[in-house]
């Protein structure tokens, strides 16, 4: 693989491979096993592909967490070479790049603004489009490829995409998980280890919620879900909602939820000092 830190660079790499279709991945970097099978995916099915790396200030609504957010570039290009191939190119840009002037634009995602995320993170999903559509118009990648992990993130990705009449094709990879269950992410690391122990009752909770659908109401299963976590200490529940996949419109009766549609649980829990989310499909009944 190829690392290259600006656009002109990338761009003149593209051009003369002419390969298509091209695969992109984006990522803020720290990556582990959840980025690669991304990357892997889309080795699978393009002949080149763009992982990009960027820490992207503009999606911090907390200063301290892009001061604190992990930055491992040495182990990212070995994790990386394992799965890219040699023609491979992985994007390392400054800010500067990405914004030579500072990006003013707002983006409006109806209901996505409104629910879970949206409400706890404010302008976080303003800094994702705002990256993720100047990363589009600079890969102009065929196929973009992203987790499941970040449920509300792929419906905000796919509004995007319809909205600017991109031709992109958007992906969504299921969460690739620790062997005790949570989902990986780059924050882990910065999990107290006494908390990170502990940090499998996030999936065991929700699980149980998934099959609970069958005999429970919505209200007993948020309750469930709520004290069963909040009971171990260091935990708290910021939201757990049941929503459908491409509205993300949380529902408060069985009765709410159409057959033809898919659910999810979804939930952010602050472990100690460290936001963590997670999500699960759950069956109707
Ligand atoms: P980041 O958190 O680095 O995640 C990059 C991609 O990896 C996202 O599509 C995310 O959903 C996916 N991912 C993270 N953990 C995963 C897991 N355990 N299993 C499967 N996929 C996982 O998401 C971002 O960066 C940024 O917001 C970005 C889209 C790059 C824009 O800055």
């Amino acid at each position: 693989m190829k690392v290259i830190n600006t656009v002109i660079e990338l761009q003149n790499q593209l051009r003369k491979m002419h390969l298509s279709p091209i695969g992109f991945v984006p990522t803020m970097g720290a990556l582990h096993e959840g980025h690669l099978s991304l990357a892997e995916s889309a080795v699978q099915q393009c002949p080149v592909v763009v992982v990009s790396i960027f820490v992207n200030p503009t999606q911090f609504n907390d200063k301290n967490d892009l001061k604190n957010y992990p930055r491992t570039p040495d182990s990212d290009f070995e994790l990386l070479s394992k799965v890219l191939r040699e023609t491979d190119l992985v994007f390392t840009p400054g800010v500067k790049e990405i914004y030579p002037e500072e990006d003013k634009r707002e983006f409006h995602f109806g209901n996505l603004d409104n629910v879970m995320e949206a409400l706890h993170r404010p302008g976080h999903f303003n800094g994702v489009a705002q990256v993720v559509s100047r990363l589009f118009e600079i890969v102009n990648p065929d196929i973009a490829i992203f987790g499941l992990k970040d449920f509300q993130q792929l419906a905000v990705i796919r509004a995007l995409v319809k909205q600017t009449g991109n031709k992109v094709r958007i992906i969504g990879n299921p969460i690739v998980r620790e062997n005790d269950g949570l989902a990986m992410s780059s924050r882990n690391r910065l999990l107290d280890p006494k908390i990170r122990l502990h940090s499998p009752i996030i999936y065991k909770t929700i699980s149980a919620a998934s099959v609970m659908i069958k005999e429970y109401d919505i209200r007993e299963i948020k309750s469930f879900v709520e004290k069963n976590i909040n009971s171990v200490p260091g935990f708290n529940v910021e939201y757990f909602e049941i929503a459908d996949d491409t509205e993300l419109i949380p529902v408060s009766t069985k009765d709410e939820m159409k057959k033809d549609k898919k659910y999810f649980g979804c939930i952010a829990v602050k472990a100690g000092n460290i936001r963590l989310i997670d999500n699960i499909e759950i069956g109707l009944v």
